[in-house]
Formats: C-alpha cells, structure tokens, sequence
C-alpha cells in the first residue's frame, strides 16, 4: 500500500514572535537541503505512455510508443538532453526552477487575473460597515507585521512533509516584491534585502492609492490602534468627491490587462515622473491592502462565491477590479459588509506559504481584541499618490476596462461547503483523503462526460532547495477501471470497492513520487528546454499530438489546506476545463470550482454537483460494502 507522506506545519500560530534574529540559520538551513534529481530517462519515458492511457486513442498511444522508443535509443537525441540536463543539474541550485518561472510565470501572456493569481477566500469576519472595515485592517496589517518579524529574524520554523525538512524560500519572497510588466516578458523584484528596506504598505481606496508608514521612527511597528487611525485618514481623505479629476482614474485596472498590453501600457505610464514615482512605491512596499466598495447583491446561497469572485477579479471595472494593482504579489482584500480574502501572483510562491501567512494573519486578528491605547505621538499623513492621466494613458486605462469586463463576465466560479464529511471518513477507510478527493473529481467529469481528460494536481517540490511543483496526473489506468465500474449495474459492488482502492492507491503513489522529485511533466519540460538550449530542432515526441493532449489540462486542480476554514480560487488553464481548488477540513470539505462561460461543454455548478454526489455515493458503495479486515 502507498505510504502516505503528509505536509506537516510547525504550529507557530500565535508563539510570540522571537525579536532576536538568528542570522544565517535561513542560509545553512537551505545549504542542508538535497538537489532536485533528474529523473532516469528510460523511466519517465515508460511513465509518460503509461499516463497516456486513459486519455489518447489506442492509435495516438501507439504513435507516440514508436517515437518515445527512437526518442530513448542508445545515442539518440533523448540521451543527449539527458546528459545535459544532468550537467545542467550539477552547476546550478535548482536545474528547474529558474525555467519554470520563465515559462509557467513570467513568458505566460495572459492575464494575472484569472489566468494565474489565485484569490483566497476567508470567512466572513463580524462587522458590516466601515469602521467595522478599518479596525479589522488595520489588526490585519498587524498580524502580517508579526509575521515578518519571523521572517526577518530568520526564526520561520521549518515545515516537514514525509518526516523531510522542506526548503523555506519561498517566504522569503512574498513580502515587498512585485511583478514588472515587460514587452515580451515580465521580471520580478524584491525589495525585501534593500537597504533601507521597505517600511510602507499601498492601500486602495475609491480607486486610489496611499503609502502607509506601518513601522515609526524607532522601526517598531505603529500599534493597532495607529494603524486605525492612518487607514481613517486614507479613507476619508479618498471617498468622494474626489481631489482632482486625475484622482478618479482607475490606473489599477491597468494591471488586468494581457501582459504584452500591460508592458506597452507600463511604458507609456512610466514616461511621467509623477506616475513613475507612484508605481515605484507601491512595487517597493511590503504588500498591498485593499479597502473595498460594495459588491452587486446575491442570493446567501451566492455569498461565498461572490466573494470568490471579489478575491480573484474584484467583479469588474465598475466594481473593485481597479482597486487593486494585481502585480503585486501580496493583496489583502477587506470589503465593508464583512468579506476579506487576498489575491497573490503566482511566479514567487505556490498557495501553501501564503496560507500559512495568512492563518497566522487570522489567529493574531481573532486574539487581539484589547484595544490598545492611542499613542500621544502625531503620525504623518499617509502620502497620497498621483498620477498624471496623459491621453494615453487614459485610451489604455479604457481598453483594460473593456478587457477586464469581458473576462469578469466570462467566469464562473461556485464555491461550495461540501459538509456531509471531511478528511475523517476516506482516513477510516484508511484511504489517503487527497486521492479520495482526487478519484471523486475522475468520477464526477466521468459521469457528465463519459470519458477521462488530462487532469493536473500540484505536488510539492519543496523536499529540495528551491523546489516549487510538479504535476500529480490523477488521470490513471486505475481511474478510468474505477470511474467506468462505478455506475455500471452489472459490476459487483465488492469489485467496485476493489477498483475504488486501487485507483486511491495508485493515486496516492503517484503523488510520493511527484513529491521526491521522479514525476514525469518537469522532466520532460527540462529536457524540451534542453533542445531548446542546445539549438537542437524540438525533439517529435514534443510535437506530437498526444503531447498536446496530454498537456491539456480540462481539469487544473489543486489541494491548499489550511487552518483557518477558507478556500483559494483560481481560473480554468484551458478555455475548455475546469479549475478546482480545495481545504479538506476533518469535518467538511471547501471547494472552489471554475468555468468559463464561453465554453458551452462547461458549467462549474454542475461540475460541483456532480462532484458532491461522487463523494456521497464513494462513502455510501464503503459502508454498504463488507471488506476483509484492513
Ligand atoms: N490512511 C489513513 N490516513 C491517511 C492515509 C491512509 N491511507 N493516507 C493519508 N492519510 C492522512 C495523512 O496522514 C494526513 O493526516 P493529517 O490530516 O493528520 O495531516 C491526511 O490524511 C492528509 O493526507 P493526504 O490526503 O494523503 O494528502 P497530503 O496531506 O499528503 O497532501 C499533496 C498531498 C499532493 C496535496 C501534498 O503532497 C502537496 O504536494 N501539497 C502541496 C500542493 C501545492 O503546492 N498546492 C498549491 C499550488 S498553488
């Protein structure tokens, strides 16, 4: 049986914070952390035939079987990518990493928004109006300083999966970082080593953005209390009318735009000293708060979603979706009637980090009710920041409105409490949960398709230094046996048990060897990019159709647990599919389903429905079937 291999995190919610810095313990902690492998050629190329099965025709499959074979023959091409990769692998950090945020992140042109930015949705928190909405940022602000004490101090405890340390980096990267639009490509940079390093925050408001001084003279952090007062000054200094007519253009929604728009439109920005200055500061500060307007109504049915829609577009341009500069890594998003999430962009770091950051966020807001007293020293104002709205600028502020909406139009994202079990009932039948949840989704595309698709999972690459993902396919030979015995009348029940446990099991195989390294999509990424490297012609096997097949995500998922009870979002990868994100809970389970309106074939509420009756009848063919003692 696989073993199971789970992320554990060290339980530093609310430990107070060490003010002593550990210099060097980040450095020699990672200096600690293995190289990520190169997988054996010959066994990523069985793997990928494998993985082929239940998606490509028998035709197709013996296509890519003859050019897999020419691929790996004794002095073929494969070999030689090989041998430079490994070579590659001995001379740098991470042979990956710095290709796949190249091509995963900075090179991909589309959008942030949806496309790659995921929003994290958080319960609903207990107030309704705007003071309700600024005590409770500016708690939030706090609990995020708190956490970059640990940061800074370099006394961030290091989190384990499969009893191995995992490389911590990536916390290192999320505050006071930013993504910079280019013509072709975008870069990112991060201010957090500067000298001096940031001390401000942007907060949005009314479309308008402010950099917030959050640490005084002395560099200790303004006190809740401090930090209530300067978001008072910033939101009545910003609700209407405004200043000037240059004061209401929504420059934010710029930063929705397709990249290689946003690049030309960033230049025409920047031209301006003033406008230059502004957009420099809010890529210097330490992350971005936003303070929302309201949100069109819903049915209760809807809240969640709504608010899924609020952390991932901000709902269009005559909603939030200005109030925002989507470039920067880190957005918190408090709305007035209660609602607060953030939005992240993506190249820095995965969801897991950020989440950890953020329950630490939730737990420090939740405990510190006190009020602090109000400090008898003046603040200076936040410091309002222009920008000068050229005919140009002003045409490009116009086109990402209309871009923007049609994609805001164009999405559809359901969230759903999944509350007849959690983690618990597949843990009883000593089945890993992820993989349950895994084989519900193949049950439920299966049941509203009749077939198997290209079906991604994000696996952790943290076990090395500087390890970000590989893809889980959760789409197996085993999977397709389950999902087609399922609901076939003529199949016994025990035998239906039977596929269900080999199609978790090989699941969850699968995933301890995307997790140390031996998964087959970076590998072949890496020997394609080798050609490309070596000036070679791409190799066929990566011209082949089943290539494209296979790399046709219908289903884009991912697993971010948490503490806090919250759920992340993000878009479908293909116009076509579906993207899945979700937090088994012990008790419960959240879901994040999305589709593109566009695509006839697709409809996130049936996808969930479906997905919540494969669940329930997975625990019901469980209990109703006797199995030999486990
Ligand atoms: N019997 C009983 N319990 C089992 C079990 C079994 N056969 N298999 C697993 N479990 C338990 C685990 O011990 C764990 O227990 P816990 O709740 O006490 O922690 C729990 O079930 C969860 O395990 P599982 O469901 O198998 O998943 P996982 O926690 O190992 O996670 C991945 C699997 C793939 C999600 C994880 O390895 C990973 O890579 N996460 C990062 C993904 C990522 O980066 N996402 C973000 C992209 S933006």
């Amino acid at each position: 049986m696989a073993k199971p291999c789970r992320l554990v995190k060290p339980n530093h919610l609310m430990k107070p914070v060490s003010a002593t810095r550990v210099s060097g313990r980040y450095l020699s902690h990672q200096q600690g952390l293995p190289h990520l492998p190169v997988p054996p050629l010959q066994q990523t190329c069985e793997r990928y035939v494998a993985a082929l099965e239940p998606i490509v025709e028998e035709e197709e499959l013996q296509r890519t079987r003859e050019l897999m074979q020419d691929f790996q023959r004794a002095g073929g091409v494969g070999e030689r990518l090989q041998r430079g990769l490994e070579k590659r692998a001995r001379r740098t950090e991470n042979w990956l990493s710095e290709w796949w945020v190249q091509l995963a992140y900075l090179e991909y042109r589309l959008p942030v928004v949806v496309h790659s930015s995921p929003g994290l949705v958080l319960p609903r928190m207990n107030f309704s109006d705007k003071q309700g909405q600024i005590s409770f940022a500016a708690k939030l602000i706090a609990g995020v300083l708190d956490f970059k004490t640990m940061i800074d101090n370099e006394t961030l405890p290091v989190e384990f999966l499969g009893g191995k340390s995992l490389c911590m980096s990536q916390y290192y990267e999320v505050l006071s970082s930013c993504r910079i639009p280019g013509l072709k490509r975008d870069s990112v940079v991060n201010h957090a080593k500067g000298s001096p390093p940031p001390r401000h925050i942007t907060v949005v408001h009314n479309f308008q953005f402010f950099a917030l001084d959050v640490y005084g003279g002395d560099g200790v952090p303004l006190t809740v209390e401090q930090l209530r007062v300067q978001l008072e000054r910033i939101c009545s200094s910003s609700s209407s009318p405004p200043q000037s007519a240059d004061d209401v253009e929504p420059v934010g929604i710029l930063t929705t735009q397709h990249r290689d728009s946003w690049g030309k439109a960033y230049l025409n920005l920047v031209k301006d000293k003033t406008n230059r200055e502004s957009v420099s500061i809010i890529q210097r500060s330490i992350f971005a708060l936003c303070l929302d307007g309201a949100m069109p109504r819903v049915s209760d049915e809807m809240i969640r979603s709504s608010a899924a829609v609020q952390m991932l577009h901000g709902g269009g341009s005559e909603w939030n979706s200005a109030n925002r500069w989507f470039d920067k890594t880190l957005q918190f998003i408090v709305g007035e009637d209660g609602t607060c999430g953030a939005n992240y962009e993506h190249a820095p770091a995965e969801g897991p980090p950020i989440v950890a950051l953020i329950d630490h966020v939730v737990e420090y807001t939740r405990k510190l009710e006190t009020e602090t007293p109000p400090s008898s020293l003046p603040l200076p104002n936040p410091q309002k920041l222009h920008f000068n709205i050229t005919p140009e600028v002003k045409r490009d502020i116009e086109e990402a409105k209309q871009s923007m909406n049609i994609l805001a139009e164009d999405l559809d994202v359901r969230v759903v409490v999944f509350g007849h079990f959690g983690k618990s009932v597949p843990k009883s039948h000593k089945m890993s949960p992820d993989a349950f949840i895994q084989m519900a989704l193949q049950l439920a595309y299966y049941r509203m398709y009749q077939r198997c698709c290209a079906t991604y999972e994000s696996a952790s690459l943290r076990m090395f230094r500087l390890g970000r993902t590989d893809t889980i396919r959760s789409a197996s030979a085993a999977s397709a046996a389950f999902v087609k015995a399922f609901d076939d009348a003529g199949r016994q029940n025990t035998e239906k048990v039977d596929l269900m446990e080999r199609a978790v099991h090989a699941h969850r195989s699968y995933t301890n060897m995307a997790i140390s390294g031996q998964a087959i999509d970076r590998h072949l990424l890496g020997l394609k990019m080798q050609a490309v490297d070596e000036q070679l012609s791409t190799p066929r096997i990566f011209r082949d159709a089943a290539y494209a097949k296979a790399l046709h995500y219908q289903l884009s998922t991912s697993q971010v647990p948490s503490q806090t009870d919250c759920v992340m979002c993000f878009g479908p990868v293909v116009p076509d599919g579906y993207g899945v994100c979700y937090n088994p809970m012990s008790d419960h389970i959240n879901f994040s389903v999305s589709a593109f309106n566009a695509c006839e074939e697709t409809d996130a509420a049936r996808l969930a429905r479906t997905l919540e009756e494969s669940l329930l009848d997975m625990r019901t063919l469980l209990d109703q079937t006797p199995r030999a003692k486990l």
